[in-house]
């Protein structure tokens, strides 16, 4: 892929929408059932057969940048424990120790090696067992057979991906589908963590569903983007992933006004940055936002399935290309809190009230507009791993029509 000619088709297209004032819509106005957010079976489908199948977006590079740096998270019930080794590789494990399954980290941090808290038997950080304590008289075991249960993981463009089945064959490139060459642009890897937060929401489609669309932003924003916030988006498809462009002129909250400026620019000189401004969603529950208050950043926002098919977790991970030094601190600090704001008291509020709204079953289906056609791409693909079986061949998943 000639990566810089994608980005400056997708730039090129923006700047002509941006001209005529439209967006490319799609076909047509869909529609779903509202169970699909109610459903208790539903949902445990999507945990099995999207969930604990397809690679998750689990954590920047940076947040694990030295050899021993680990991050402790659930993702559907299942404790995680991603550790970078001395060998520079980043691993996912289950966080159980294999004695008796006690949760081996229970915090990020750094360690030379892996510790239980109940008996102390230790793991090394490429997760084989080191030392059983007390082994005297403890009795002997296969040691190979006692390493930590772990979890295909591939780091690209300065992001970690991993498998939630041990068992899994890993087909990473079929289901990036050449994403991971855009997101690359960024050279995350080279990024700073700056701050993680995480806000409580209703069925992870619903809260999903409001990263997916600018429909919204001048109305259920009018207090933090503002009622004069355009509300169109450009969408460009990747396989199940998808980059949404605003279609504005305007000067806006998040600082800088990339596709616009680029018009008088000849397009050899069309700076990175600018064709990478934008939102990126990264396939099944990801969301990268540019911004350039406090310095270039960006807030990845996963959306965690809950404990029930009504509840959901945001995670809010804000990077910056340079550490904010004193300068940039407040102002980072400023978008971090804003943005905390925009999700926590405007968005994820709204996700509970469809919720208790659909719950009542009294209403039979919701509609997604031409303007919307980046949520009807991602209920098409949530549905397509959802009803096919959980054995079928990554590759062949993607292919189907
Ligand atoms: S459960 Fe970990 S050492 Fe016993
Ligand atoms: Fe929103």
């Amino acid at each position: 892929m000639d990566v810089r000619s994608v980005l400056v088709a997708d730039a090129r297209r923006m700047l002509e929408r941006l001209a005529s004032g439209s967006i490319t819509r799609a076909p047509k106005v869909t529609s779903r059932p509202s169970s699909i957010y109610t459903d208790a079976d539903q949902f445990e489908r999507e945990k099995e057969h999207l969930f604990r199948r397809v690679p998750l977006l689990l954590a920047a590079s940076c947040e694990l940048r030295n050899p021993g740096d680990c991050k402790v998270m659930d993702v559907v019930g299942v404790p995680l424990l991603i550790v970078r080794g001395k060998d520079g590789v980043v691993r996912t494990f289950l966080n159980a120790c294999t004695h008796r399954g006690a949760r081996l980290m229970r915090e990020c941090g750094n360690a030379a090696r892996l510790t239980c808290p109940y008996h102390a038997w230790s793991f090394r950080l490429d997760g084989s067992l080191l030392s059983i304590a007390a082994r005297e008289s403890f009795g002997e075991i296969d040691r190979d057979a006692a390493g930590l249960v772990s979890f295909p993981t591939t780091e690209r463009a300065g992001l970690v991906w991993a498998i939630i089945d041990p068992a899994a064959e890993p087909d990473f490139d079929a289901f990036l589908s050449g994403f991971d060459q855009l997101l690359a642009q960024f050279g995350f890897d080279t990024w700073h963590h700056f701050k993680s937060r995480s806000l409580p929401g209703a069925n992870w489609k619903l809260a999903f569903d409001a990263h997916l669309e600018f429909y919204h932003l001048p109305v259920l924003h009018r207090e933090t983007f503002g009622s004069g916030m355009s509300n169109l988006a450009e969408y460009f498809y990747l396989g199940p992933h998808q980059r949404l462009g605003l279609l504005t002129k305007a000067d806006h909250v998040l600082e800088q006004d990339d596709i616009a400026g680029l018009a008088d620019m000849p397009e050899s000189e069309w700076p990175l940055a600018s064709l990478l401004f934008g939102e990126w969603i990264v396939f099944p529950n990801v969301s990268i936002n540019c911004f350039y208050k406090g310095g270039r950043g960006v807030i990845l926002s996963q959306v965690w399935p809950g404990q029930t098919v009504g509840e959901s977790e945001t995670v809010q991970i804000f990077l910056h290309e340079n550490p904010p030094d004193e300068e940039h601190l407040a102002d980072a600090t400023a978008m971090s809190d804003f943005l905390g704001k925009v999700v926590g008291t405007e968005d994820l509020p709204m996700s509970r009230e469809q919720q208790s709204v659909l719950s009542s079953g009294l209403l039979r289906e919701v509609r997604f507009g031409r303007n919307e056609g980046g949520v009807q791409h991602f209920h098409e693909w949530v549905d397509r791993f959802a009803d096919s079986p959980k054995d079928l061949p990554m590759a062949q998943v993607m292919q189907r029509p």
